[in-house]
């Protein structure tokens, strides 16, 4: 007999994708600073706090999209376009970031949330997509490979976190290209 207790119930039910809501950010500023905290894989040092993600939402969701990824009532996992850098001529580009709940990862989350954001970035407009991965990171480098992310290159310990340097590989999406790769 299976002595082992049941897994826990929001495994079993099917995640659902929709738009960040303003009642999102407490999940969502959770799930960060699990990185921020422990791990290289997020550039900041302090905790982020609701507020601040939801003011940095507000300030930019006419512009780029931020999706979350839901299970039962539970938000585990979200995914979000952001401007990649601030001068006129990159306002076709944005760089995504995506993150899931360590209990709900493999499977399919971070498929699904980048899919649909990358749909909603073709939809408005963008032509560029970039993403920055502090390395190494098998997980997202994956993700976005298998999501036709093309390589371009590694910036040399331009990270400093935890007393060591860290390289940051990028990688980069054609919008309208990527089905040629
Ligand atoms: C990277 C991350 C978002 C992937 O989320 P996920 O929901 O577990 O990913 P998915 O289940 O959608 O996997 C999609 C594909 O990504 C790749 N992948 C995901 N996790 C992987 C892992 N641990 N090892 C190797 N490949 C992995 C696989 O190609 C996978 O496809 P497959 O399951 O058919 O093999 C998740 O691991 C995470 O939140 N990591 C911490 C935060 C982070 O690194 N964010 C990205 C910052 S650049």
């Amino acid at each position: 007999m299976d002595t082992r207790p049941p897994p826990c119930e929001s495994l079993q039910m099917p995640p659902t994708l929709r738009a960040a809501e303003p009642s999102d950010f407490d999940a969502i500023a959770a799930i960060t600073n699990v990185y921020i905290l422990g791990t290289a894989i997020h550039f900041g040092t302090e905790p982020v706090t609701s507020d601040e993600l939801r003011r940095e939402w507000l300030a930019s969701r006419d512009r780029h999209p931020y999706l979350v990824a839901v299970v039962g009532d539970e938000v585990v996992g979200f995914a979000k376009a952001s401007s990649f850098r601030a001068r006129a001529a990159y306002a076709r580009t944005a760089e995504l970031g995506v993150y899931v709940h360590d209990a709900h990862q493999r499977r399919g989350l971070a498929r699904g949330l980048y899919r649909a954001v990358i749909a909603d970035c073709r939809a408005r407009g963008f032509h560029s997509l970039i993403a920055g991965i502090a390395l190494p990171n098998e997980a997202s480098v994956a993700l976005h490979e298998a999501l036709g992310f093309g390589f371009v290159g590694v910036f040399h310990q331009i990270g400093f976190k935890f007393g060591a340097y860290h390289d940051v590989g990028f990688w980069e999406l054609q919008l309208g290209l990527e089905s040629l790769r």
